[in-house]
């Protein structure tokens, strides 16, 4: 695979067929991070409109943290899994006690706050701060995984969104997207090789499919 040039053709297809999502328009991090906790357990069509609902109602860590957490549990209606909500309302206070009420942009702060893991700690800083580094959530995954036809790892993840800061349209930011959207829409389970842009670039449809999937499969 050319890693410069896998980045640009993703990130040109991101930028041409990718979904316009509320979460793609902002690169404001609290809302960044709300989104990311939503759509974790949860699909994109229950999530939006209960995104744009929760930021009306909290727009920022510090309204959140001023609530009682039954109010951020209610808010988070809909979206099931309610411990998320406990989570992000405990978040919020560590940021308004921590961080004067912003979320930090390094990943050792946000690894520290309550409820936020390394994929989320990623996601902020890709989706919202624009940092190279690669975001890898199942979707991607297996999509990376595929591409480069053995298991792929972080090193590998960060690696392609270094190449792509420098070489693809919109950078890092653009190929994260596509990388997820590639996941998400084509690079599924059950694959669409042909409405994927990187086709031609892929180590598993070069063996014609043949080979085991190189994602590693839950058993
Ligand atoms: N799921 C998690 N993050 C996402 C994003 N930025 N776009 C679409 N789906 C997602």
């Amino acid at each position: 695979v050319a890693p410069a040039a896998l980045t640009v053709e993703v990130a040109a297809w991101f930028g041409a067929d990718g979904r316009d999502l509320p979460w793609r328009r902002t690169r404001d991090p609290w809302a960044v991070l709300v989104s990311e906790l939503m759509l974790q357990q949860t699909g994109v069509a229950r999530v939006e409109p209960r995104f744009h609902a929760f930021l009306a109602r909290f727009p920022t860590p510090g309204t959140c943290a001023a609530a009682p957490a039954g109010d951020v549990v209610e808010e988070w209606r809909g979206l099931g899994y309610n411990r998320r909500a406990v989570n992000l309302h405990r978040c919020a206070r560590a940021v308004v006690d921590e961080h004067d009420g912003r979320l930090p942009t390094d990943l050792d702060a946000l690894l520290a706050l309550p409820g936020v893991g390394p994929y989320t700690a990623r996601a902020v800083l890709a989706f919202a701060a624009e940092t190279p580094v690669g975001v890898l959530d199942v979707n991607v995954t297996r999509a990376l995984s595929r591409l480069l036809g053995r298991a792929v790892t972080q090193a590998d993840a960060d690696g392609l969104a270094a190449v792509a800061d420098a070489a693809a349209p919109g950078g890092a930011w653009a190929w994260n997207q596509g990388a997820m959207e590639l996941g998400a829409t084509v690079c599924r389970p059950r694959p669409r090789c042909e409405a994927c842009p990187a086709a031609g670039r892929c180590a598993w449809w070069a063996s014609g499919l043949a080979g085991d999937d190189p994602w590693p499969r839950p058993r």
